[in-house]
């Protein structure tokens, strides 16, 4: 982490943490051992989303192809957020005798050479560049007037609340050319026993990913977090559609952080909010997408209708 983001790091964590309820943001919990965790959260059985979106590119990239209405143009697919790529090289084969690039964007630029290399070895007729950085700033980066396909997968929206995932996409319809595609992958409501285990795995790996901030803070910010007096609480509410997670205090304790010069109480019970997943439903689709340039096209469904891949146009 370099003096610049590790000073927005300490902010948000002062901003958070002085706030009452307390939190953390769920952004911040990807670092090298956050990165490590998170594929094995996606890899784990009770983390469905992976499965259901990986058999809509598996079994139905026609589907997807068509909706983006590409025919023989030369277009760019951009992915924001890459990862490894798992499910998107399954669209890059059903595409590999198409005329386009694809452009992986991603904070890490572990993920992005990693999957260059990956798309060379598995997909080799596809172009493949990839950008390292933060969503817009890379977007800004490959502006050209080609056709754009833009993935955005994963349900990685579900991580904001839907005002701000409306913002987010007004920011994204500006960007983009009319007639431009965006692809956007959205976990839907379904039962707690579905959802709940998705965030509670028998392992502990969502468990870890959550205590891991407190350790980021510990390396990064000098804080004294006692990481095993903190127990993950993960929570659902099946009528609002939201997948909360929260730390809980096991203890009454005070935490220091160095870097901020400042401490911070916990009473026993007390609890830190760390994550939103969102699950979708129509209702929550029209207020993320309302004014913004962007029109719904075609919805694209796993079998068991617990994923969409939603198709948007920018007018
Ligand atoms: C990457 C935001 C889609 O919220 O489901 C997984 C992150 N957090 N397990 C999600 C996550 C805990 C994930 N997203």
């Amino acid at each position: 982490m370099d003096n610049i983001q590790k000073a927005l790091f300490a902010k948000e964590v002062k901003q958070g943490l002085r706030a009452n309820p307390k939190t953390l943001s769920s952004k911040w919990f990807y670092d090298e051992i956050g990165d490590q965790l998170f594929v094995k959260i996606m890899n784990m059985p009770e983390y469905y989303l992976t499965d259901a979106e990986f058999e809509i590119f598996s079994t139905k990239s026609a589907e997807l192809i068509e909706a983006f209405g590409v025919k023989d143009q030369y277009f760019e697919l951009i992915e924001l957020g890459a990862g490894d790529g798992t499910k998107t090289i399954e669209l890059l084969k059903a595409l590999r005798f198409h005329d386009f690039a694809y452009r992986p964007i991603d904070i890490s630029i572990n993920a992005i050479e990693n999957l260059e290399a990956r798309v060379k070895r598995e997909v080799p007729e596809v172009k493949v560049k990839g950008a390292q950085g933060e969503y817009f700033t890379a977007l800004s980066s490959l502006k050209s007037n080609h056709p754009k396909v833009i993935l955005f997968m994963g349900s990685n929206l579900g991580n904001m609340l839907d005002d701000q995932a409306n913002s987010f996409l007004k920011a994204l319809a500006e960007v983009m050319n009319a007639g431009d595609k965006l692809l956007l992958g959205l976990d839907l409501i379904k039962a707690e026993e579905l959802v709940l285990p998705a965030y509670n795995d028998a392992q502990g790996y969502t468990a870890a990913f959550n205590l891991n901030l407190l350790t980021r803070m510990n390396n990064e910010l000098g804080a004294n977090f006692e990481v095993d007096s903190f127990d993950h609480k993960p929570k659902y509410d099946y009528d609002k559609g939201l997948a909360l997670s929260f730390l809980e205090s096991k203890k009454k304790q005070t935490v220091q952080i160095e870097y901020l010069n400042e401490s911070f109480d916990f009473e026993a019970g007390e609890k830190i909010f760390m994550e939103v997943s969102r699950k979708y439903d129509d209702s929550s689709i029209k207020a993320i997408s309302d004014n913004t340039d962007l029109k719904l096209t075609n919805r694209i469904y796993d079998s068991k209708h617990w994923f969409t891949d939603l198709i948007f146009e920018k007018q």
